[in-house]
């Protein structure tokens, strides 16, 4: 292994503690994340579980609500509805995905921006294409504190951003191309063409896709960043399984100058920045 590693799980906790320290600073006042999920999905369910114990570590209060996976759209708009009056509840996050018979956007759309500490709302969205401050998404989010962390500058360097979802590859290629970031931004996707010829040119790859190991050794330029944001499940002839990230780590990892584990690398970040975002949510409701 030459490359260097990007350790998310000790970056995470640097960022946990200091939400909890800028908490303490301002008299410790009572910052509240309320997640939301409907149906009964077992991730989804350790996901927000982890969320909110990261809450109540760090010295804010959490809630969580349950919604059974056959509500109708009226009453799951209810549920976040409520939340979005609720002075008592600065933060909202409904666990993504909804099952298929839920309009996700329309529901999204319900979370005053002030509160929308996933950033996935139109209105959070659009403060990201303008280039103006915000709530932005957290996976990406993550992706840019990582790098901020380490000291490493990309501006005027080649970006390739494997994805282009509304939850991480859109949103982190619009991060990176800010001004202030200033990279180059590539945005790959299941019909980019090359897409070998077009990693190994850039000096930063992000894969956000969710096929196990895409990223092969010689898809990396030597020294390149290289940062996985895929999660998928691999399952073992013997019937267990174990979770693989989309970056052959062994092997990219004789190539590339830096490198993010999987685990503990951008998930970790994940979680952490939706303390960040919380704190951030707060400030913008005029709590501290
Ligand atoms: N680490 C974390 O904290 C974190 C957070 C969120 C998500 N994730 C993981 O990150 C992955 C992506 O999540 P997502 O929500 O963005 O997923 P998504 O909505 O399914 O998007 C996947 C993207 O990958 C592209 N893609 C699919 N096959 C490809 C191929 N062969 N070559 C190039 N691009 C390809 C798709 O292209 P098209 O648009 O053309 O279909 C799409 O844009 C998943 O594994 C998810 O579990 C991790």
């Amino acid at each position: 292994m030459n490359a260097q590693l990007l350790d998310g799980n000790a970056v995470a906790a640097a960022t946990r503690a200091k939400v909890a320290a800028e908490l303490v600073e301002a008299g410790s006042p009572a910052v509240c994340l309320t997640t939301v999920l409907v149906g009964e999905d077992p991730p989804s369910q350790r996901y927000v579980r982890m969320k909110g114990r990261d809450a109540t570590e760090i010295g804010m209060a959490s809630r969580h609500i349950d919604v059974p996976a056959s509500a109708s759209q009226d009453q799951v708009a209810e549920v976040v509805g409520a939340l979005a009056n609720d002075p008592s509840v600065h933060g909202i996050l409904v666990q993504l995905p909804l099952p298929g018979h839920l309009d996700t956007d329309a529901i999204i759309d319900l979370i005053p921006s002030a509160k929308d500490v996933d950033g996935l709302t139109r209105s959070s969205l659009g403060t990201l294409v303008r280039g103006a401050p915000g709530l932005v998404p957290c996976t990406p989010l993550g992706v840019i504190r990582l790098l901020e962390h380490y000291g490493l500058d990309v501006a005027g360097k080649r970006a390739i951003v494997i994805g282009r979802s509304m939850l991480v590859g859109l949103p982190l290629s619009l991060l990176l191309a800010r001004k202030g970031i200033d990279a180059t931004v590539t945005i790959a996707h299941s019909r980019t063409a090359d897409l070998r010829d077009r990693c190994r040119e850039a000096d930063l790859v992000v894969a956000a896709v969710g096929s196990a190991r895409m990223v092969q050794r010689d898809w990396v330029k030597p020294g390149a960043i290289v940062m996985d944001v895929g999660i998928s499940r691999e399952t073992h002839v013997d019937g267990t399984t174990k979770l693989v990230g989309d970056v052959d780590f062994d092997a990219v990892g004789e190539v590339a100058g830096w490198l993010t584990p999987m685990p503990g690398g951008t998930g970790a970040m994940t979680r952490a920045c939706l303390m960040e975002n919380t704190l951030l949510a707060a400030r913008l409701q005029g709590i501290l």
